[in-house]
This record gives structure tokens, C-alpha cells and sequence, in this order.
């Protein structure tokens, strides 16, 4: 998508080689503009395909997901990273490798909001080694719901995890993606 693309140009700040700060528009300060341009674009990549539902991970994910749920006119559930160890049984419940904290932290859904019934669009931030979005994967897998694909903003496609998740058989539509970058430049796909 072009409009992300000249964005990540203009705001993007490349550090540490492999790390791509949007913070001024896409994980901190949010342009919400942005994002419903991005919703619009996922409505239309995904249309007709009976989506019901849009599942998210916390934090930098919701946002994002709200808007686009705007354009699907479908609710949002966002899976929770959780520290408590007990944890009741009304949930499902998946491990994925913490990246602030270090090791595993739990991320959950309440059963009462998924089951198999649902037709789901997984929507993230970035797609770098898929950890994320493979623990969503696993959630819908336990609650028994179809996925209808993934939704990335950004996919760092230097990084493993697109290809991962594509070699799985899931539709992953990303509207930047990124070949390379280093400080000062970034090379779209
Ligand atoms: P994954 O998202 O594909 O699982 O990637 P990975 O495990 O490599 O990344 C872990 C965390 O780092 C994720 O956020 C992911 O969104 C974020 N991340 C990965 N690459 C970049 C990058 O180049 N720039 C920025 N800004 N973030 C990146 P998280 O810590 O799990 O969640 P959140 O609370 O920030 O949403």
C-alpha cells in the first residue's frame, strides 16, 4: 500500500539495523487517518470472505484493529498477555516468546468469545518472526474458528515469519513490505 510505504519513508527510523521505529503513526502516536486507509484496504483484499470477527493481540495491534473493524462492521477481540499463572479453565491459552520481558508470557481469550462459529481476520502491527501471530493461529485452532487470513501492517520480509505462516496455507495480506534496511534506507518488496 503506497500511502504506508511514503509514511515509513518519511516517519520510519531505521535502528539498530533490524529494527523499524513508527512510533510518530503506527505504535504510539497513531494516525488514525492512516489507519482507516489501511482498514479500507483489508476490506477490499478481504471481501466476500464472511468475515465475522477480527482478533488482535495486545497492545500495539488493537488499536489498528478497531479501525479496521470499522470498515468490516464486525467486532474486535483482543488476546491478552497475562501474568498470572492460575488461570481459570474458561479460557484458551498459548505461549509466546516475550520480547521485553525475556521467556514465555501467557496471552488468552475468554472462551465466551471464540468458537467455531467464527470466521476470523487476524490483524497485527509487524510480522517479523511470526510468534504473534502463530500464537493467534493457535488460539483460533483451540476454539475451533476458521481464519480467513492475516492482516499486517509491516512485515519485516528479511525475517522468517511471513514465509512460516504462508507455508502453513494462511492468506497473509501486509501492506508494507519490507526486503531490506539498514540506517538510512528501506527497500519495499
Ligand atoms: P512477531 O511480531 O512477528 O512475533 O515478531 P517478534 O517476535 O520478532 O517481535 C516481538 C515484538 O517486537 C512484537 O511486539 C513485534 O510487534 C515487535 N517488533 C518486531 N519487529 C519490530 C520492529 O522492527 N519495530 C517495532 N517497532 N516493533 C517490532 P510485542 O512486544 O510482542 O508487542 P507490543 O506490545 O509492542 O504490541
Amino acid at each position: 500500500m503506497r500511502e504506508l510505504e511514503e509514511r515509513i519513508r518519511r516517519d520510519g527510523i531505521v535502528e539498530n539495523g533490524d529494527v523499524l521505529k513508527v512510533d510518530s503513526f503506527l505504535n504510539h502516536q497513531m494516525d488514525v487517518e492512516l489507519f482507516a486507509a489501511m482498514g479500507r484496504e483489508w476490506a477490499r483484499l478481504f471481501a466476500g470472505e464472511g468475515v465475522n470477527k477480527i482478533l488482535t493481540i495486545e497492545a500495539s495491534g488493537i488499536g489498528i484493529a478497531c479501525i479496521a473493524a470499522q470498515q468490516f462492521g464486525v467486532p474486535v477481540v483482543f488476546a491478552k498477555k497475562s501474568r498470572t499463572k492460575n488461570i481459570a479453565g474458561d479460557v484458551y491459552r498459548v505461549q509466546v516468546p516475550s520480547f521485553t520481558h525475556g521467556g514465555m508470557s501467557d496471552v488468552i481469550v475468554s472462551k465466551r468469545f471464540l468458537g467455531p462459529g467464527d470466521r476470523l481476520l487476524l490483524i497485527d502491527d509487524f510480522l517479523a518472526n511470526g510468534a504473534a501471530l502463530e500464537g493467534l493461529l493457535d488460539l483460533a485452532e483451540q476454539a475451533g474458528a476458521a481464519v480467513a487470513g492475516a492482516g499486517i501492517a509491516v512485515e519485516k520480509a528479511f525475517q522468517p515469519g511471513g514465509a512460516r505462516i504462508r507455508a502453513r496455507g494462511v492468506r497473509v495480506e501486509s501492506l508494507a513490505r519490507i526486503k531490506s534496511m539498514g540506517s538510512g534506507h528501506i527497500e519495499f518488496c
